[in-house]
């Protein structure tokens, strides 16, 4: 930059995949970036990306867009005041590193700082309170990898409004964009150009820590909507012998149709993979153990605590567990029996289409599963949260992308209040219409020994929902048996508690 004095208009802290790829994209939308990593490397290497793609597709454009600094206070030396600073480390003991750091280098009261990391939504209200006479902390979870980081993610801003009103017009600007009229994302990746027209994807979520929890959520739902692809996967491949390069072709098939989603995409991509070392598919080379940081497990934890179903979220985190352990399954492999040999059906066709059906019944209870979630914990914490809004801009730029997101948009747009998705006419019709075919992949899955933790809990979900009544009437009967616990009666005021003397007379007590 030839002018010393020229002030900057974000600092970006933490130069990571996520970290430099937001530096490019909000450069890439004219804003002034000063950028900072304790990693010397990453922050020359920021630069010289900056300077590689200015000069490639910007040629009009003489002066660098991003200022690398060698330390926090020539950084804040160096913005615009008040200061918008936003940290792209690991969720953690790093956010509170830096924002002690930020303190010593003299940051101001009306300074903002957005932690843009997966942080535990519990941390940042904590953090809000924490570093309030110290300066605005805000929040923002991002979405969507580093291609998203680059050229658009899905942004879930929370907090001090006083700070979205300041960086509101950034995150309208780097924010993945949905065409108003059709609801599909588009798409452009290009360094330098980016997309101006179209709906951002990002919207005020709520006071501190909502926005984290709703990307919690996101996660959550990512991880139960991408084992039940695998789950399908399985049956495709297991069940019915086909190739994994012949799944992928199944799947870019279902990928033009109602299943259509960013996870069906590359699910498709990565089956047809051939390994470069071996030639065979990269898939069947992959070890089967599935890692994960944890946003999962938060979500499947929340929903436990919070007393609200969603066992198809949990399921996938069982699933990754049950997938690590290796060697036990390994030794099990020889020891128990079950069906091994492949499925034996009359029509394999009508069985895929059966198959697709189903994955879209789950994928809607599961997404049904994350939507009563955000609700219940917003009633909770008093949070006006906007699911018509929450699902339009999930619609582009995040991991869950999905066509199917523009109907849940809808279903949330015709009723703010919807109690749950599946009471949505479209997709009470839907499921209804299609439920047959889940049954039938689900109970195909079970006589075939192919595991479906995912499909099938999101069946018992929908099971259960249609159930009018419970078994629980005999476990409240258990309870009171051994524990005195007590029970409502069906034909007796809600609250009135009732006791039976099952030791002695069996007498019924009013408690
Ligand atoms: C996203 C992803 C991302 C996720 C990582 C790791 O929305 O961009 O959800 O935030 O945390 O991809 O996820 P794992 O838990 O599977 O490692």
């Amino acid at each position: 930059m030839n002018n010393q004095n020229q002030l900057y208009d974000i600092g970006v802290i933490g130069l990571g995949v996520m970290g430099k790829n937001l530096a490019l994209n909000i450069a890439d939308n004219q804003y002034k970036v000063a950028a900072f990593d304790l990693d010397e490397h990453k922050v020359q290497d920021t630069v010289q990306q900056e300077e590689r793609e200015r000069k490639q597709y910007l040629k009009q454009v003489t002066e660098p867009r991003i200022l690398g600094c060698n330390n926090l206070s020539e950084m804040l030396s160096k913005l615009e005041k008040p200061r918008v600073l936003l940290l792209s480390v690991p969720a953690g003991a790093p956010v509170d590193g830096v924002c002690k750091s930020l303190i010593e280098a003299g940051i101001e009261s009306d300074d903002i700082v957005i932690d843009t990391g997966n942080s535990l939504w519990t941390d940042t209200v904590e953090r809000e309170q924490r570093y309030n006479k110290d300066f605005l902390f805000f929040s923002c979870a991002v979405s969507g990898g580093e291609v998203g980081a680059r050229f658009g993610p899905s942004l879930m801003p929370s907090g001090s409004l006083t700070a979205w009103n300041r960086i509101e017009p950034i995150w309208q600007a780097i924010a993945a964009k949905v065409d108003a009229k059709t609801g599909l994302p588009i798409e452009r990746f290009e360094p330098g150009n980016p997309v101006i027209e179209g709906e951002p994807c990002t919207t005020y979520i709520g006071p501190a820590g909502s926005g984290h929890y709703v990307k919690m959520v996101h996660n959550g739902i990512e991880y139960a909507d991408m084992q039940l692809i695998c789950e399908a996967y399985q049956l495709l491949n297991q069940g019915l012998g086909l190739s994994p390069a012949e799944v992928g072709d199944v799947f870019e098939r279902w990928n033009q149709g109602s299943l259509n989603s960013y996870l069906m995409e590359i699910s498709a991509d990565v089956l047809k993979q051939a390994d470069p070392l071996t030639g065979a598919p990269l898939v069947e080379m992959i070890l089967d153990k599935a890692g994960q940081k944890g946003t999962g497990l938060w979500t499947a934890v929340s929903s436990l605590q919070i007393g609200c179903p969603a066992p198809t979220i949990a399921e996938a985190v069982y699933a990754r567990a049950i997938s690590t352990q290796k060697g036990q399954r390994q030794q099990l492999s020889q020891l128990l029996s079950g069906p091994n040999e492949m499925l034996k059906l009359s029509d394999p066709q009508a069985f895929i289409d059966q198959l697709e059906n189903a994955l879209y019944c789950a994928k809607v209870s599961c997404y049904a599963q994350g939507f009563q979630l955000m609700a219940m914990q917003a009633k909770e914490q008093a949070w006006q949260l906007d699911f018509a809004e929450i699902a339009k801009i999930w619609r582009a730029g995040c991991i869950i992308r999905a066509t199917f997101l523009q109907s849940i948009t809808q279903a949330y747009q015709q009723d703010s209040k919807l109690e749950n998705l599946l009471m949505a006419e479209s997709f009470a019709k839907g499921l209804s219409d299609k439920q047959n075919d889940w049954r039938i992949a689900v109970s195909t899955a079970v006589m075939g020994g192919i595991p479906a933790p995912c499909i099938s809990s999101a069946l018992a979900y929908y099971d259960s929902y249609r159930s009018a009544t419970l078994p629980a009437s005999l476990l409240q009967g258990q309870r009171d048996y051994f524990g005195a616990h007590t029970f409502e009666r069906t034909d007796k005021p809600v609250g009135e508690k009732y006791h039976l003397n099952w030791s002695s007379d069996r007498s019924l007590n009013k408690v």
